[in-house]
């Protein structure tokens, strides 16, 4: 009898429910269904830490390619916390591992992000046979191509920029759909060019407010008066990021104190340089829920059934991922901790620019 447990950690995304899926319908073929033992850990890292789980059965298993969240529900454990006691003193790293031996496990399947991936190894270098699988909207995972529920939201985001443009339009107004990431700016680099928004802010090209004045200006010659701009969290001014590290801290202190996020300061500024009206709108978690799309159902599917075929062959301490729409398994100790960012030199940013998207980096004639 083989034992697999299973866990869904970090932020959840549409296609989480439809990987796990996949990895059963590969075990429960390669097995049987009596011969393989699926434990779900609850809420991610914390039901392996405090022996939370479900023994699962393949019915559990059954309509779940279109259900977004999770059906083991979901949590954050930070991993700079992992090695600190819980507040009643508790060895979390510890008590992991004595969970996954109490429950005499074959191996732990993670479906996580950057955070949990990092924990994913830190078990597997401590002895634990472990599987990773690169769930996440933001599309930031080191070694794979894409990420499970990256493709969902591009479309989730992208449906509001369509909505956001028809009002723009009729009321010639300046619109500012604000996209998640803090850190990376794939999902509004994709959503913007899909929304076909005419500027785009993305914390890895930091801007300059009279780059975006002057693109507005621009499109107000051409008799374009409306503008859209699709803008991450964790977009950032050009002033801002040469700061130090500890000035741009205090400086992004003040501006939460001040605003609800980097885009209500933007219009602010916008306002106050172009008199023009400027509304913000923030899907927020809208992104991360719902139905998967077709690519990232197909997506899932193949990988939770290579994870199967791993675990079968006793190959564990990788990360299962796609690269030139293959997948591949890379070793979870060579993606630990590295954030997959955009390149501000990447075609995909030269073919948005010649599309004539602004990036607020452009040099203007003052
Ligand atoms: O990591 C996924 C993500 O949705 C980010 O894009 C976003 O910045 C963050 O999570 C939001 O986190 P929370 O759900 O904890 O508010």
């Amino acid at each position: 009898m083989k034992r697999v447990g299973i866990l869904t950690s970090g932020g959840d995304c549409q296609a989480l429910n439809a990987t796990m899926r996949g990895v059963a319908k590969g075990l429960y073929s390669l097995y049987g269904s009596d011969g393989v033992e699926i434990i779900g850990f609850l809420e991610g890292y914390k039901g392996l830490i405090y022996e939370k789980y479900r023994r699962m059965t393949p019915r559990d298993f059954t309509g779940l390619l279109t259900v977004g969240g999770t059906i083991l529900g979901s949590s954050r454990t930070p991993f700079k916390l992992i090695r600190e006691p819980d507040r009643n003193g508790l060895d979390k790293v510890k008590a992991m591992k004595d969970t996954y031996k109490k429950l005499k496990l074959d191996c732990l399947v993670v479906l996580g992000g950057n955070g949990s991936q990092k924990t994913a190894n830190l078990l597997s270098e401590e002895g634990l046979n472990v599987i990773g699988l690169p769930k996440t909207i933001d599309n930031d995972l080191w070694g794979t191509d894409t990420t499970f529920g990256f493709q969902s939201a591009i479309s989730t985001a992208t449906n509001v920029i369509d909505c956001i443009h028809t009002t723009a339009a009729s009321h010639n107004r300046i619109f500012i759909v604000e996209v998640m990431g803090h850190k990376v700016g794939w999902l509004t680099l994709n959503a913007g060019i899909a929304g076909g928004a005419d500027i785009i802010l993305i914390p890895e090209i930091p801007y300059n407010v009279k780059s975006i004045i002057s693109k507005i200006e621009e499109r107000g010659k051409t008799g374009h008066d409306f503008t859209i701009l699709a803008v991450a969290e964790g977009a950032i001014s050009k002033e801002r990021a040469e700061m130090k590290k500890k000035d741009r801290k205090a400086a992004l202190a003040e501006l939460a104190a001040n605003y609800p996020s980097v885009s209500y300061e933007l219009a602010a500024q916008i306002t106050e340089a172009t008199g023009k009206d400027v509304r913000v709108t923030v899907p927020g978690h809208m992104q991360r829920g719902g139905m998967p799309v077709a690519y990232d159902r197909v997506l899932s599917s193949r990988l939770g059934a290579q994870a199967a075929l791993n675990i079968s062959k006793d190959k564990y301490g990788d990360l299962v991922a796609i690269q030139n729409h293959k997948i591949v398994s890379v070793p979870l100790s060579e993606i630990a901790g590295k954030l997959k960012m955009v390149d501000p030199n990447d075609d995909i940013i030269a073919e948005a620019r010649l599309l004539g998207i602004s990036f607020g980096d452009e040099s203007t004639s003052e």
